[in-house]
């Protein structure tokens, strides 16, 4: 199975709300979240093996050994995707479980991933395979992990290795999914694993995966130029507190220049920002030297090799400014609420305002506007002169599901999450009406699964999972996702 990026379906349109045909809709998981197995067939740690073990690094001490089982239940968990009509299913493979030690093949891993991709054929299923989401083998940690250069090229042999097993199966290939988190938030804000506090690290990780996403991308292209490869990042939009305050506007700034264009810029122009090197510079000239140090004459060639796709995670928008809220915005007990107020050690005298909207579980406000907004700006500035197609690959919400029986039937009336749903497939829609080539949606998540930091307390999942007896139950959400899709169009 392949998908078509040459028609272009926007032309085509049949009702008011309704989806461009070849408009794809599925969910996304990532493996450490679901498979557990984390101790058979050979896997061996990742970082977030090891991560999970340091006492208070995840709520509860939660890790990733059997998460929702769906190494030993894929064959359901594709039936269950089946009945609920979804078209695609975004997933990540385990560079832990394939090259345990990050080197030698595994091949009792690589067939797990062969016999999930056949199953999800045969299910008329596209799968759509992430290679990279966050699980980097400890092996290659212990040699510095995306700190180090040679992570790159281990990283350009794993893939490889996947497209020689999976290659004749798998027709679209996402390198790295959130490269910022996978950096700044794992090496500098030491909130993700390995959970490092250092500003050069994130700088050197961020470095490194860029590079050994475009020089996978050049090795794929090489091997097989029908192959659609490209990279998904979590994009944001910041909106300044008081739009006539300099100082809000430049908080806004700064935000999206560390998320967003720190990512796209060399992606998609070669370089990195000026201005948000030069605001690294004053807050740690070292660590912007070592970087410099570390970018080769070629790199940003590498990086910024043509893709396909930009894969957009979009979750909520932030209201920021560059003095603190008479009011604070409601703190949650997530641990970027807990601990720094920031996700990001660098965002130093950037404050976070509260506009009144809606929150979820996770305390992030429902914002539907920000992404057709973001899909806008995406499409304008980086994606619409690249040629390259968008897709939403992630967005979703957590909330506190309760569970109830009606006439024996046990119900998950999530009213919240499919007003989430509606309101967000809605903004997907204004986007496309204004002309965004965006191509598809992935819901966040399938199953409810180890939300990493947070571990299983949050449920992001269209489907429940009751860990006790991992029985699952397609939530009131995953029913109404159910309807949309036969329908394809917004009833509202
Ligand atoms: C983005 C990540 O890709 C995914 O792993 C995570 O569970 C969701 N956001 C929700 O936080």
């Amino acid at each position: 199975m392949t998908i078509d990026l040459t028609e272009d379906p926007r032309l085509d349109v049949t009702g008011p709300r309704a989806f461009p045909p070849g408009f794809l809709f599925g969910a996304a998981t990532a493996a450490y979240q679901i498979e557990g197995a984390a101790h058979e067939d050979g896997r061996r740690d990742s970082i977030w093996d090891a991560f999970s073990r340091v006492p208070g690094a995840v709520i509860n001490g939660d890790n990733g050994d059997v998460a929702c089982d769906h190494y030993h239940r894929y064959r359901d968990d594709v039936a269950l995707m089946k009945e609920m009509g979804l078209q695609t299913y975004r997933f990540s493979t385990s560079w832990s479980r394939v090259r345990p030690d990050g080197g030698a093949v595994n091949p009792a891993g690589v067939d797990f991933y062969r016999r999930l991709a056949d199953e999800l054929l045969d299910a008329g299923i596209l799968p759509w395979l992430t290679l990279y989401h966050w699980d980097l083998p400890q092996a290659l940690q212990e040699r510095g992990g995306w700190a180090n250069r040679d992570t790159a090229d281990r990283f350009t042999e794993y893939a490889l290795d996947m497209h020689d097993a999976l290659g004749d199966r798998v027709n679209v290939w996402t390198t790295l999914n959130e490269p910022w988190c996978a950096s700044f938030l794992s090496y500098t804000a030491g909130i993700h694993a390995p959970g490092h506090f250092s500003m050069s690290e994130g700088m050197l990780a961020a470095h490194h995966l860029l590079l050994g996403h475009g020089q996978t991308v050049r090795e794929l292209r090489a091997r097989d130029a029908s192959l659609t490869l490209g990279i998904t990042l979590n994009l944001t939009v910041a909106d300044p507190a008081d739009p006539t305050d300099p100082a809000d506007v430049d908080a806004a700034r700064r935000i999206d220049g560390q998320f967003n264009r720190w990512f796209l810029d060399p992606l998609f122009r070669g370089r990195y920002p000026a201005d948000i090197l030069s605001d690294f510079e004053k807050r740690d000239a070292a660590a912007v030297a070592v970087l410099e140090a570390a970018v080769r004459p070629g790199d940003l060639d590498a990086i910024s090799t043509p893709i396909d796709t930009l894969g957009v995670n979009y979750y909520h928008g932030e209201l920021v400014g560059g003095t603190p809220p008479v009011v604070p915005p409601p703190r949650g007990d997530a641990p970027t609420d807990r601990e720094t107020g920031s996700p990001f050690p660098a965002s130093d005298g950037i404050f976070w305002h509260d506009r009144g909207l809606a929150r979820t579980a996770m305390n992030w406000e429902v914002q539907p506007d920000g992404l057709t907004r973001l899909l806008r700006r995406t499409w304008d500035e980086y994606a619409q002169p690249a040629g390259v197609a968008l897709f939403v690959t992630e967005n979703g919400a957590a909330y506190d599901d309760e569970v109830i029986v009606v006439d024996g039937e046990t119900r998950v009336p999530d009213a919240e999450r499919s007003a989430f749903l509606r309101a967000h497939l809605g903004a997907v829609l204004d986007a496309v009406e204004a002309g965004v080539d965006v191509r598809g949606y992935f819901y966040w998540s399938l199953l409810d699964n180890y939300e990493w930091a947070w571990g299983y307390e949050k449920r992001f999942g269209i489907v429940r999972v009751d860990y006790d007896t991992q029985v699952r139950t397609v939530k009131d959400s995953g029913r109404e996702y159910r309807r949309i899709i036969a329908a394809r169009e917004l009833d509202d």
